[in-house]
């Protein structure tokens, strides 16, 4: 497995395993096949509601919790200094476990929601520094912020966020932000790495799979990871767990890359951290 390192000197794995939708005792058998198939990079979040799965699945792997980098969220209705160390708490609980690997705040906080979008953020910021501070989160980041929610937070923060995750996939990879993200040492994971099966009916990205022996999806988070990028993929498929970590004996060449760099747009969600509640 290919790893990569952040901005404080943690090591995290090229791939990860994504549990949005994976709940209850699905959600565990999830998280303890992939970890048996190789994967140590779980992505869940308070709003998923399946920390409790996702706490259990770990435990039925029978790896040692150590070995395992844990992520999850701190939802966006929860922002604030105070509510983010309850919610944290609250997290830790359900997964059952006495440190974070890494907390993410899920969206900043918007001008269409906050008087004072800034502070919000600065002040969420700060319990993370103090929870990382005191030893209960190794690595702290953000998700879906642009560079505006960036260069916002740089203005109080004292610790750089270690990762920003985003929507990225063939047809909507945010292209200027991931170079913002890269320039200021945040490693970017990429979330609905796959756009949930909507980009695999496209054309350049079959006959790109059928040259290499590869699945779409396969093809889909190796440009991911050739991006220096971190892929989540989900999957609640035996099959398809195996499949979506079956990255690392193959190379798009460079003409590939730039094909599927260059294809039109296709697969977005359609969530944008400034419009929140609502989508375009
Ligand atoms: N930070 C955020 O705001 C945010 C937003 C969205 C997601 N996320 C995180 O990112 C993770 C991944 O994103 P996602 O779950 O939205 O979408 P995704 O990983 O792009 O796609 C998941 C979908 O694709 C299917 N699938 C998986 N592997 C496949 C394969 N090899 N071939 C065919 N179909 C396949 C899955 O079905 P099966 O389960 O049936 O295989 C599922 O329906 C989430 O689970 C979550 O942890 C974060």
């Amino acid at each position: 497995m290919k790893s990569i390192i952040l901005n404080n000197g943690i090591e995290l794995p090229m791939v990860g395993f994504g549990t949005y939708k994976a709940t209850a005792k699905e959600g565990i058998e999830a998280v303890s096949t992939a970890i048996s198939n190789g994967y140590r990079l779980i992505d869940t979040a308070a709003k998923y509601v399946n920390e409790e799965a996702v706490g259990k699945g770990i435990k039925a792997s029978g790896v040692p919790r150590e070995d395992i980098f844990i992520t999850t969220k701190l939802w966006r209705e929860n922002l604030g200094y105070r509510s983010t160390k309850i919610e944290f708490e609250k997290s830790l609980k359900r997964l059952k476990i006495d440190y974070l690997d890494l907390y993410l705040i899920h969206w900043p906080a918007n001008a269409k929601n906050y008087d004072n979008w800034q502070k919000t953020n600065a002040d969420t910021w700060r319990a993370m520094e103090e929870l990382q501070a005191e030893g209960k989160i190794r690595s702290i980041g953000v998700s879906n912020f642009f560079q505006e929610h960036l260069e916002a937070l740089f203005q109080t923060a004292r610790v750089i966020p270690a990762i920003n995750q985003i929507e990225f996939h063939p047809g909507y990879w945010q292209k200027d932000l991931v170079a913002f993200c890269k320039s200021q040492n945040i490693v970017v994971q990429a979330w609905s790495p796959l756009a949930r099966g909507k980009v695999f009916g496209n054309e350049t990205l079959q006959a790109i799979a059928k040259k290499h022996n590869k699945s779409v999806a396969q093809v889909c988070l190796r440009w991911i990871i050739q991006h220096e990028v971190i892929a989540i993929p989900k999957s609640t498929s035996p099959e398809r767990i195996k499949e979506n970590i079956n990255l690392f004996d193959f190379d798009l060449t460079k003409t590939e890359m730039e094909q599927i760099n260059k294809l039109p747009e296709m697969g977005f969600s359609g969530e944008l951290p400034d419009i929140w509640p609502g989508r375009l």
